[in-house]
């Protein structure tokens, strides 16, 4: 408080006529009307902080600033023990460099029922690239014949998995923790049984591995299928304000798939609290955990969007499954012709928000794989392959 202004002001109110007329106050009363005087231009100044310049002046000559220098400082949440331990693990995996690898590669995660029906495809994709990949396949209904021999004896241990339940989430774990093992993997590339490639190998590894970000979707939905899925017993860790949504299909760096593994604090609010028909809500945890963990942890180091592309636009409860017919190099351009991408939310708003797909630093094709392609739709796949992969 500037004590020079407050004498300014009692010289003003001193030199006003008449006021020297009137009995000369007793001390202690004027000591009072100064207290309270003052207390309420204090307290005035509190509840309607000046708005305009002039008021800022009289107010402080150091401007409006100042005066909400004043006020005490929003107090920070408080974090819990399990917050803090998970935040130094994560901070002390984030700035740790990278593992170098003289041989690194990519893995490729195939979470299926059963069989991969693209398989040829996929050899195709694979084929001359011998070191630079590895694969790993979790059939979670049963194991099927392999036609490939890149997916011959790549299956790990799994387990039964439920649409929507966490046991998706388990499921991708599973698969991440297994291609850590192997240190020279430095990429992790999630994939169902109806993915297929959009480019050549080549172009894919360099995409990804040229590249310290995770292709993780993520956007603030406050609809019903975003937010509206959020649950308080969420808190204190997870705040409706961090809770994001995202499609399940990532790539993620190696660092990342390493803080995935270490989080038990985040990965248990979404199992015990977000699952379909809780509290009438229908919480999809695959949906939901990894875009918000990583919009909590890391925001600055993924995409916000999936590199996998998919059509909603029919707006069904299911994307747009293509058939044999649908696939033409007209499609098959459309796709990877996309270099912005876009997300609706699911209020009656319907809020498009779009952003350019940026590869450090430079607008590029969003997409490297597609789905759902229907088993059908093999053999006409394969002949286009063999068409943009001699381009
Ligand atoms: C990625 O690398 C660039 C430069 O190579 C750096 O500026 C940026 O901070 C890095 N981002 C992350 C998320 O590590
Ligand atoms: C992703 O979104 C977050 C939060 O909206 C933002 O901080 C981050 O920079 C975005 N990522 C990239 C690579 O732009
Ligand atoms: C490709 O995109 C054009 C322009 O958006 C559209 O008119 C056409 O129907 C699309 N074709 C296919 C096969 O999706
Ligand atoms: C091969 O690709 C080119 C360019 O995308 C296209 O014009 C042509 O029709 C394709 N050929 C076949 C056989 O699909």
């Amino acid at each position: 408080m500037k004590t020079s202004q407050w004498r300014l002001g009692m010289g003003d109110m001193q030199i006003l006529p008449g006021a020297r007329h009137r009995p000369p106050l007793k001390r202690p009363l004027w000591i009072i009307v100064l207290v309270s005087l003052v207390s309420i231009f204090v307290i005035c100044a509190f509840l309607y902080p000046p708005q305009s310049s002039a008021a800022c002046y009289i107010f402080s000559s150091r401007g409006c600033k100042a005066i909400t220098d004043w006020l005490p400082p929003a107090p920070a949440r408080e974090y819990t023990d399990a917050e803090i331990a998970s935040r130094v693990v994560i901070r002390e995996i984030l700035s740790a460099p990278p593992i170098q690898s003289k041989n690194p590669k990519i893995a490729f995660m195939f979470l299926t029922p059963s069989a991969l029906p693209f398989e040829k495809l996929w050899d195709k994709f694979f084929h001359g690239h011998e070191g630079r990949f590895s694969v790993y396949v979790h059939a979670s209904k049963e194991k099927a014949i392999h036609l490939s021999r890149y997916f011959f004896n790549r299956e790990i241990r799994s387990d039964p998995v439920i649409w929507g339940k966490i046991s998706m989430v388990d499921a991708e774990r599973r698969l991440l923790v297994n291609a850590l093992q192997d240190p020279d993997n430095q990429h992790f590339v999630l994939l169902s049984e109806s993915c297929v490639p959009l480019y050549t190998f080549d172009y894919i590894y360099d995409y990804l591995m040229n590249t310290n970000i995770s292709y993780v979707d993520c956007f603030e939905d406050p609809g019903p299928h975003g937010n509206g899925r959020y649950s308080e017993h969420m808190l204190p860790e997870i705040e409706k304000k961090d809770f994001r949504k995202g499609a399940q299909w990532f790539t993620m760096k190696r660092q990342h798939a390493v803080i995935v593994m270490a989080d038990s604090l985040y990965y248990s609010k979404f199992r015990d609290y977000c699952r379909p028909g809780l509290d009438g809500r229908n919480c999809i945890a695959d949906e939901h955990y990894l875009p918000t963990f990583f919009n909590i942890i890391d925001p600055g180091g993924i995409a916000n969007w999936s590199v996998t592309h998919v059509d909603w636009s029919e707006r069904k409860w299911h994307p747009k499954l293509y058939k044999g017919q649908d696939i033409t190099s007209e499609l098959l351009k459309n796709i990877t012709s996309v270099d912005v991408s876009v997300h609706v939310t699911s209020d009656e708003k319907r809020v498009v928000q779009k952003w350019p797909c940026l590869w450090n630093g430079i607008q590029r094709p969003c997409y490297l794989f597609a789905r759902k392609f229907h088993p059908e739709t093999l053999n006409n796949l394969l002949h286009h392959f063999a068409n943009y992969t001699t381009n």
